[in-house]
């Protein structure tokens, strides 16, 4: 297990220990207030070069992490893999291997398939990876923005000040992740970051939905959301991925919606302090009504915010850690 990223590639939540999480977070929370100054940048990165490479579509990560990369006065070389080399058949492979060659630090990477930042690690040993998400395997750093969030919003609502405390607040919290938890990497690394944290975790789809072996998962299953709705602090939505064929797993959208979509009379009935995710982009009106979305009781505007501290933290613990090991 990962007992701290400081120096070290980003790949998945699951080899993190909670005390590696928690470091994120923290550190996490000393850059909100960069992202709140007239000037949003420090120096902590000057010098450093970061790759975005996005083999596949993205709006959020791609832009808090290049966002993130800025702020930390890295430079980043933003490759548009649409009209790159690999149109012409470059290998995976050599294409990490040209970008490698122009001297980078760090690269956060998006691929189609489970275990491809893993293997461009091993490619390329000497530059820290983050996995900006892979197949239905791993989003870390969704993870870790959405662990983030459900923190803020319980120490401002239970009037908690600082950090020290900041982690104990999941011990007993109850989290209830519906949907398409099959093709779900959101759904692996936050139940990987609540469960660490020490939440209680229940998810809820229809039969088709749910993962092989998901009995081996550290949560409890339920079929019905209206059972489970009234259970939860943290009622987390995601997103019917239609481009993973989901649509070929339920019997019609119209079914799905009325049996596991967050409505109006189902969020009635969610606990007054309950807070509604999404970690986007979001199917309004299929897992989520467009009323409840923009309810007050959703955080999703604040998950997107939160990317920029987040990933500003782990490209800073990742890259600069690398150096603070070597010098001790
Ligand atoms: N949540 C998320 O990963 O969004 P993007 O696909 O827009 O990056």
């Amino acid at each position: 297990m990962i007992t701290s990223i400081r120096g070290q590639n980003l790949l998945s939540l699951d080899e993190l220990t909670r005390d590696a999480i928690v470091e994120v977070l923290d550190t996490a929370e000393a850059f909100v207030e960069v992202n709140r100054r007239t000037i949003k940048k420090v120096p902590a990165l000057r010098g450093r070069v970061v790759a975005s490479i996005f083999f596949e579509e993205s709006t959020r990560t791609r832009l808090s992490f290049e966002t993130a990369a800025k702020r930390l006065s890295a430079d980043v070389l933003s490759l548009a893999v649409a009209s790159s080399s690999m149109k012409k058949g470059e290998s995976l492979r050599d294409t990490i291997g040209t970008v490698d060659a122009l001297g980078i630090d760090a690269v956060v990477m998006r691929h189609r398939s489970s275990g491809a930042a893993l293997q461009v690690s091993r490619y390329v040993p000497h530059v820290r990876v983050i996995n900006g998400g892979d197949g239905l395997h791993q989003h870390p750093t969704q993870g870790l923005l959405d662990a983030f969030t459900i923190r803020q919003c319980l120490a401002e609502r239970r009037g908690v000040v600082g950090t020290e405390t900041g982690a104990e607040l999941f011990a007993g919290l109850r989290v209830l992740i519906v949907g398409d938890i099959r093709h779900s990497r959101v759904a692996r690394s936050d139940i990987a970051a609540y469960v660490a944290l020490g939440a209680a975790v229940r998810v809820a789809a229809p039969a088709t939905l749910l993962p092989e072996f998901v009995e081996q998962w550290p949560v409890e299953v339920v079929t019905d959301f209206d059972e489970a709705i009234e259970w939860a602090d943290v009622v987390a939505l995601l997103r019917l991925q239609r481009e993973r064929g989901s649509g070929s797993f339920v019997p019609t959208l119209g079914e799905f919606t009325t049996t596991y979509g967050l409505s109006v009379g189902r969020a009635r009935r969610l606990r007054p302090e309950a807070i509604i995710m999404h970690p986007g982009p979001m199917n309004r009106g299929v897992e989520i009504d467009s009323l409840v979305a923009d309810s007050p009781a959703a955080v999703i505007g604040r998950q997107v915010e939160n990317g920029v501290p987040v990933r500003m933290a782990v490209l800073y613990l990742s890259i600069a850690g690398a150096d603070e090991e070597r010098a001790s």
